[in-house]
Formats: structure tokens, sequence, C-alpha cells
């Protein structure tokens, strides 16, 4: 519903973080975050939505423009909670465009363009939207420059619009670039979306469909959790603080180590595990929001007789490790993407195995051989067992 009337968002969520922080993070907690370099806050201002902020007196109502007021810093007082945001759709004739620079897929954007355009009868701009992230303290619109679009730029044409907006921005300069090097990002950007919006809105107001798919980004499918079994089934009950994290209570409570500790806060991957199906940093995740989830951790991908399952058999041929101390991390979220999606394309699977970890270093080759290996060996199993439904399942239970 969302892909249909407001493609913006969908089309901007592949880009926040990777697998495992996108199956944890809200929409409201990332609004009232209000990061400057986030995509959604920018996304919430260019689509002209409405937060709804619950406090003791009751609710109101606060639009995107005067919602984000700095770094880090949205019109919520202590007391009051993002309850719900108001996204307006936009017509039939609209397109959506979203890219960013960043130094990696899914670190946060250097620059980012969240864009969305609507054309009239002539294919012209009857309305436009950019909303630049990074850029600033906060989200930025260059109104300027979608009144000239709109004004007198037909779509072919429109380098003014463009340039006028560009102009306007004042990036501050810090490690990952000049000021100079963000606006020049910022105009190359602009070309790019509007272009790409622009194509999108005539595609959709001829009848043909332009909207993200839920199928083609890893993530967006959500399974029942009986498609991920725990290998071992043990259920555990254990009495922990409401303050401990999955990932210490799995290692000191239930003796599960493979699970790994690095950098403690969602950025390594190394403590990678499946909480009822989806991949999840246990170093970011209370151990009591997850009391009656199935969890399966690294132990859990090996084969009843505690030989090693495919994944990890995969991962040994190739030698696919550095040091190995994240190894249980990618291997956690190989495991999910496959049992999304037995035949992931390389894209997803470099997403899943190499990028969504800090694996990368001088094993980031291997690794990619290593996971798509088991893919091969995945394909392989399925055709040898005719099973084909339940291949991917097997491949990540014990
Ligand atoms: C490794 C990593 C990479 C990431 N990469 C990106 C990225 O590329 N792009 C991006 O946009 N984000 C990124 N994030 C941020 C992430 O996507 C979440 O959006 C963000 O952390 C908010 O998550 P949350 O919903 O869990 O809120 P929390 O982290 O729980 O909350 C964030 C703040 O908002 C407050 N808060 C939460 N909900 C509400 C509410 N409803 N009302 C009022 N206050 C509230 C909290 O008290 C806290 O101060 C990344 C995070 C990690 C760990
Ligand atoms: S991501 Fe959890 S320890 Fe690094």
């Amino acid at each position: 519903m969302v892909a249909e009337h407001a493609p913006l968002i969908s089309g901007a969520l592949p880009y926040v973080g990777h697998r495992a922080i996108r199956n944890r993070g809200t929409v409201c907690g990332s609004l009232a975050h209000a990061d400057p370099s986030a995509e959604l806050p920018a996304v919430a201002l260019a689509l002209e939505a409405r937060m709804i902020v619950a406090g003791s007196d009751g609710d109101r109502m606060v639009p995107a423009e005067d919602f984000f007021q700095g770094v880090f810093t949205a019109d919520l007082s202590e007391t009051e909670l993002l309850r719900a945001v108001y996204v307006p759709a936009w017509s039939a004739r609209s397109g959506w465009s979203v890219r960013e620079l960043s130094r990696r897929h899914g670190d946060f954007a250097i620059v980012g363009l969240a864009c969305a355009v609507e054309l009239d009868e002539d294919g012209a701009f009857a309305k436009a939207a950019l909303a630049y992230f990074g850029v600033a303290g906060r989200p930025t619109r260059v109104g300027e420059a979608e009144a000239v679009l709109v004004d007198v730029a037909q779509v072919q044409d429109v380098r003014r619009g463009r340039e006028h907006g560009v102009q306007r921005l004042e990036p501050a300069a810090d490690l990952h670039g000049s000021s100079s090097y963000r606006k020049h990002i910022a105009g190359l950007l602009a070309r790019q979306c509007l272009a790409e919006a622009a194509e999108r809105a005539a595609d959709r107001a001829a009848g043909r469909t332009s909207e993200p798919s839920a199928r083609t980004e890893p993530g967006h499918e959500r399974r029942q959790p009986q498609d991920h079994p725990d290998g071992h089934g043990t259920e555990h009950t254990v009495d922990v603080a409401p303050r401990r994290h999955l990932a210490d209570v799995l290692r000191e409570e239930l003796g599960l180590t493979g699970t790994h500790l690095g950098c403690e806060h969602g950025v390594c991957g190394a403590c990678t595990v499946a909480v009822d199906g989806e991949a999840t940093r246990s170093c970011l995740v209370l151990a009591v929001q997850v009391d009656g989830s199935e969890i399966t951790t690294i132990e859990g991908l090996t084969e009843a007789d505690g030989t090693r399952g495919l994944i990890q058999r995969a991962m040994w041929e190739k030698h696919a490790f550095q040091c190995a101390f994240c190894a249980p991390g990618f291997m956690m979220s190989m495991s999910t993407l496959l049992a999304d999606n037995p035949a992931p394309k390389r894209e997803e699977i470099k997403e899943v195995a190499t990028r969504g970890t800090s694996a990368a270093a001088t094993g980031y080759h291997s690794i990619l051989e290593g996971a798509t290996e088991a893919v091969a060996m995945l394909a392989e199993q399925r055709a040898s067992s005719g099973e084909a439904s339940d291949a991917a399942n097997g491949a990540v239970s014990a």
C-alpha cells in the first residue's frame, strides 16, 4: 500500500542502513531522531507529511517543515511522543526518485536527495519537491528551485531550476567532503533525480507501473516464524534484568558464544542473529523484547549431528574469512537471505554477505565467493531433492 500511494518512502528505505537495522528501526523513531543525514526526514519533508505529536494535553499536528529544527533536534518536548505521521498521497501523474552518495551502501549519506514531481498534461512540471539530506543541520527543501521548475522549465530543460536550487545550499565541510564537493554532488543528484522522477511520472500517467517492488529488495519480505526453525529447538527460560542486551544473554546466560560482540552499536554485524526469521543485531535489542520469540544463532546453522551446515561448508570451502570474528554475523545474514530467496542476485548477496558487516577488509572477495558458493550448493540440493520450496529452510536449519 505504501509503495502504491507513497512510493518515495519505499524507494528510500533500501538506503537506510542494512537489513538487520531496517528490521528493528521504526519510522517515528527515525523522524524523532532527526538525523540530518537520514533518509526518512527528507522524504517526510518532500511529501509534506504532518506529524502527530502526543502530549499530556492531547495531540498537536506539526508540518514536516516545522518539525525538523536542527541537528538531532525535532519539535518535541521532553514529555511528548511522535505518535503517527500522515503522508498525503500524490496524484496518478506523479513520480519519485531518491539517490544518495555514501561511502558504502548502507552508510549515512554524504549528500542525498529525495525528489517528487507531478506533471501536467503537456508533460511540464505542475509540482516539484526537492529535499536534500546531509547538506545542512536538517533536511532542506530548495523552494526557489521548485518554483522555477514549475514556472519555466519543461522536463527536458531543468538546468536553470537545478542550478538555482543548488546555489542556495550552504553545506558544511567535514572529513567526508568539502562544501564545494557537496554542492557539486547536490547538482548531479538533482539532474539524475529530476530525470528519473519525470520518467516515472510519465510512466504512471500512462498506466505503466513504476512503484518500487516490495520483492526486489531483501528485507521487505516477511516470513512466518515456522519458516526459520531453530535447529536445536530448545526452549529457554531466563530471568534477565531489563537493561541486558540479547547478545549478552545469549553468550553469558545460555553459553551460545558463537554470537560475537564487536562494535556494540549496530555497525559491525558480528552479533547478527535471526529473531523470528529476521536478521537482527543482538547488541541493539534488549533481551526482554524477544520474550516468546524464536531466536536462531550461528549454533543453529550446524547439522543435527554437529557437523557444518550448508552455509558453513560453503564458507569453509572458499576460505571465506579474514580473522573470522565477524563470520557468524555474515553467515546468519546469509541464512535469512536464503530463507527468503534461495536464488538471490549477486547484488543481494553482496549487500548481505559483505556490506552489511565490517567483514570487507581483505576477506571481501573470498566472503563473496563463499556466499555465492552457498547459493550454488543450495541450488544443487534443491535440484537433487526436488523439494524446491523446502530447500531454503533446510539450508538454514540444523
Ligand atoms: C549501523 C546503523 C546504520 C544506520 N544507518 C542509517 C541510514 O543509513 N539512514 C538512516 O536514516 N538511519 C540509519 N540508522 C538509524 C536507524 O535507521 C533508525 O532510524 C534510528 O536509529 C531510529 O531507530 P528507532 O526507531 O529504533 O529509534 P531509537 O533509536 O529507539 O530512538 C531514536 C531517538 O528518538 C527517540 N524516539 C524514538 N521513537 C520516538 C517517538 N515515537 N516519539 C518521540 N521520540 C522517539 C528516542 O528516545 C531516541 O532519542 C542506522 C542505525 C545503525 C545502528
Ligand atoms: S553490530 Fe552488534 S556488535 Fe557490532
